[in-house]
């Protein structure tokens, strides 16, 4: 980051942008990526790619946060909301079929936990009804789908950087770009509708207004950040899997009791530990259990309430699906604390808590 300031050259599009996306195209084999403020950008720009407007229709799991929905909402397009698969909280590929009609134009999976969705499926069905797909990737760095990079398999991705992410830049996300054809309009896009990176790479000898688009790229100083982070990536994994693997011995027996469920990782699918969750059995276990870890100063959280019961969704669409699995998951699931400066004997320490809750209310 000094280098940044010390050059003076602090606007985006420089020295580091430059040196993280080449190492993310390096790395995971992307035709193109281009670091963005924030994935919510990321999949704005995606929307804007995919070219959608009022009347098209785009589905979207419901157990995801919002930003995967607004990013198409803001074009106007209806969100039709899947549901989560009964063994994990993503998409269900088996269910995406039925909710497609003749305005459909774009299906957006998300990979929960960094846990790849059934991408084989998503895209089968894809294909056959000449839809894009855009992985909405935010949680998903370095993990892969049948060794394929996630954000690498569908036409377009987005991933987070934000500071609960395995790498990050305060707030950050990066646009992936698998199909060439929409390389040229996410640059313009990109800066301010502009030609400008044709311009800096000498293509053109002045550069101008073209298109649509807004500032969506980050300074130097957020790139350079996320550059010190990419140099530790594997050190950061590392050590994040030892935290994981942990919870997971240390939970296994309440698992085979049945009072839980653990995380889930299909054979498809890796693992990049960016979460570890559990699901307990109901509501009132899980409002039991956050409270027991706050009063031992853990703090565990839960995760997304269901978009299509969300006050927005509501207030503004008459049909309301009915999508019990993500309302189970919205009820029922807790993150545990997961964090690079987390320690073994931290996580020792909140296992033994959780374990202590179960036998206060199953004894
Ligand atoms: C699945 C998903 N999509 C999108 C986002 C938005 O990411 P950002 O905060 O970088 O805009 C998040 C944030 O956590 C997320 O979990």
């Amino acid at each position: 980051m000094y280098q940044a300031v010390y050059t003076g050259k602090l606007s985006g599009n420089g020295v580091f942008t430059k040196k993280c996306q080449h190492y993310f195209e390096e790395k995971y084999g992307f035709k193109k990526t281009l670091l963005t403020t924030s994935c919510t950008d990321a999949l704005e720009m995606c929307a804007l790619l995919c070219e959608v407007g009022p009347g098209d229709e785009v589905i979207v799991p419901s157990y995801t946060f919002v930003s995967t929905a607004l990013a198409f909402v803001r074009q106007g397009c209806k969100i039709v909301f899947a549901d989560s698969m009964e063994s994990n909280p993503n998409i269900d590929a088996e269910k995406i079929e039925n909710l497609i009609t003749p305005r459909t134009k774009v299906i957006v999976p998300v990979h929960y936990a960094g846990v790849a969705c059934d991408m084989d499926k998503i895209m089968e069905i894809a294909n056959r009804h000449n839809l894009l797909v855009v992985e909405d990737a935010a949680q998903a760095i370095d993990s892969y789908y049948k060794g394929r990079p996630l954000g690498t398999i569908g036409h377009l991705s987005a991933f987070s950087f934000h500071e609960t992410k395995n790498i990050i830049a305060g707030e950050g996300g990066l646009l992936g770009i698998n199909d060439e054809r929409f390389i040229r309009r996410a640059e313009i896009l990109w800066e301010k509708g502009t030609n400008r990176s044709e311009f800096f790479r000498g293509e053109v000898n002045k550069y101008g207004w073209v298109d649509t688009g807004s500032s969506f790229l980050p300074s130097e100083v957020i790139s350079a950040f996320l550059w010190a982070q990419l140099e530790s990536l594997d050190d950061i994994q590392t050590k994040r899997k030892l935290l994981w693997e942990r919870y997971f011995e240390g939970l296994q027996q309440l698992a085979d009791k049945g009072y839980i469920r653990i995380s889930e990782i299909p054979n498809y699918a890796t693992n990049n530990a960016h979460m570890f969750y559990i699901v307990c059995r109901n509501l009132e276990e899980r409002t039991g259990l956050i409270q027991y870890m706050k009063e031992h100063e853990v703090l565990a959280v839960f995760h997304y309430l269901s978009l299509h019961k969300s006050e927005y969704y509501k207030s503004h669409n008459k049909d309301i699906p009915d999508l019990p699995l993500c309302d189970m998951y919205a009820d029922c699931l807790v993150r545990l604390p997961m964090f690079y400066e987390l320690t073994l004997d931290q996580v020792e320490d909140i296992i033994e808590i959780i374990n202590n809750y179960y036998t206060k209310i199953c004894s």
